[in-house]
């Protein structure tokens, strides 16, 4: 076992289960390639400001440049003795270059430290989602073109509501992974700011340029305060809510998916690529990748609620509790990224059951809203046309019969507005593109709504 770099004041050494319990480097090592470009950028810095020589900093430098290799290549061992990967990276380097090696921490510590690591690395998972968020909002408008004339029962309560475009059932989620992106550029934003520099807690005595680090580092802004720097994770809490989020829109969408490609709805069908079967039934094929999409939005709310319980209690500034904060970030990361990647991949290869769609949308009375609207357009107050309407359902379904089976003087019965006119009113396609409001299921808005996505991917 090798000496600590922090030993000096300690007479005993660590109890190993204790070093076991404390070490993090299990974990953190993945934010290796962040934490040598970070210390980087820190050298230089310190070397422009004549804290340490350019000698130095070159050696230091190079020292890195190798270490990152060898991690790479997998011949550097990470082990709990080395604590986190803030102390393997320093040990190595001493190794390597010696006590010349022991100037790069100058004006710097490991609370600052971890607050840059995992900065960066939420710059790199944030422009990823960003990225794969825009391909899922492409892939959803894609789809939506491509069966704009399919129409499908729009449901409230999950029961018959109002026939609407399968297209405007999709662009609706389209909107909603719209907004989880823009949220995701927002975090970015929030979290592109530079803590290194706030050392500990206080700041440092040394002549340090924090605005030069953040050049190299390609932050457009440093922290305002050392102490919020290295002791707030409400970068990370935010992308984490971002992250449940998006889950939960995905979660909706796979939850359609599961019911209607039941027998029971029959309105999709995934493709086998996406499914599986059943070790004992032979008939089966089962929607999993939509159900574990559902299933894994939990551990991701979970990780969410696990970092807000876990910064409640701390008081400022630094506290080691806050190294609990990388495995729920990056199981988020990790479970978003591959949920979204999935998603692109299946979204493409869903194929559509357009006449089970029309017949389930002409069924149930989907049109008694505009039986009831036609009556407001001949002066009726719209809560008594409700009242006719709901009269006249409730005959329907005694009479085992749909309203476009009603000859006229059945309508007639239950209000003398109702003329030969009411028959071309029930025509579900006329239905849909009737409902021209802003926003709203006709074919006209949701081509315009087609249009404006496909320019507002184009420009994010
Ligand atoms: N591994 C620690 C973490 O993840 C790094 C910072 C440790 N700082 C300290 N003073 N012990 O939070």
């Amino acid at each position: 076992m090798s000496e600590k770099l922090w030993q000096g004041r300690f007479e005993q050494p660590t109890d190993k289960m204790v070093e076991e319990y404390t070490a993090s480097i299990h974990f953190d090592s993945r934010l290796y390639r962040y934490d040598i470009e970070g210390s980087i950028a820190h050298c230089r810095m310190l070397a422009d400001c004549g804290i340490i020589s350019h000698e130095e900093a070159s050696q230091i430098i190079q020292g890195l440049g190798e270490i990152l290799r060898e991690i790479e290549r997998g011949e550097l061992t990470l082990e709990s003795s080395q604590e986190d990967i803030h102390m393997a990276v320093e040990q190595r380097l001493m190794q390597k270059i010696g006590e010349v090696g022991g100037k790069l921490h100058t004006a710097r510590s490991r609370n600052d430290q971890i607050a840059l690591d995992t900065r960066l690395y939420m710059r790199d998972v944030l422009l990823q989602c960003r990225r794969l968020l825009l391909e899922v909002m492409a892939a959803l408008t894609d789809l939506a073109e491509k069966n704009l004339h399919v129409i499908l029962p729009g449901f409230t309560h999950l029961q018959h509501a109002q026939p609407v475009l399968l297209a405007h059932h999709l662009m609706a989620y389209c909107e909603m992974f719209s907004r989880d992106e823009e949220r995701m550029a927002q975090c970015y934003a929030r979290t592109n700011v530079l803590p290194l520099g706030s050392a500990a807690l206080a700041g440092t005595t040394f002549p340090i340029d924090m605005e030069r680090t953040a050049r190299y580092l390609g932050f457009p802004r440093v922290v305002r305060n050392s102490m919020d720097a290295v002791s707030d994770r409400d970068y990370l809490i935010e992308f984490c809510a971002a992250a449940a989020l998006t889950m939960m829109h995905v979660s909706r969408l796979s939850e359609e998916l599961v019911l209607w490609t039941t027998p029971e709805f029959d309105f999709v069908e995934i493709s086998d690529a996406f499914c599986t079967g059943s070790s004992i039934m032979p008939q089966k094929k089962n929607p999993d990748v939509p159900e574990l999409m559902r299933g894994k939005t939990g551990r991701v709310y979970g990780n969410l609620m696990a970092l807000l319980t876990l910064t409640k209690g701390l008081p400022l500034t630094y506290n080691r509790d806050l190294q609990e904060d990388k495995e729920p970030v990056f199981d988020t990361a990790d479970t978003l990224l591959a949920t979204l990647a999935v998603l692109n991949k299946m979204l493409p290869a869903l194929r559509f059951h357009e006449e089970k769609m029309a017949e389930a949308a002409a069924r149930s009375f989907a049109l008694a809203t505009d039986v009831a609207d036609y009556l407001v357009l001949k002066g009726v107050p719209f809560r008594k046309a409700h009242h006719v309407v709901g009269q006249l359902v409730s005959y329907c379904i005694r009479e085992g019969k749909d309203l476009s089976e009603c000859t006229l003087e059945e309508f007639r019965k239950f209000h003398k507005s109702l003329e030969e006119d009411i028959f071309e009113l029930l025509d579900i396609r006329a239905a849909v593109d009737r409902r021209r409001s802003l926003g709203g299921t006709s074919t006209e808005r949701v081509r315009e709504a087609l249009e404006s996505m496909r320019a507002e991917i184009a420009v994010r």
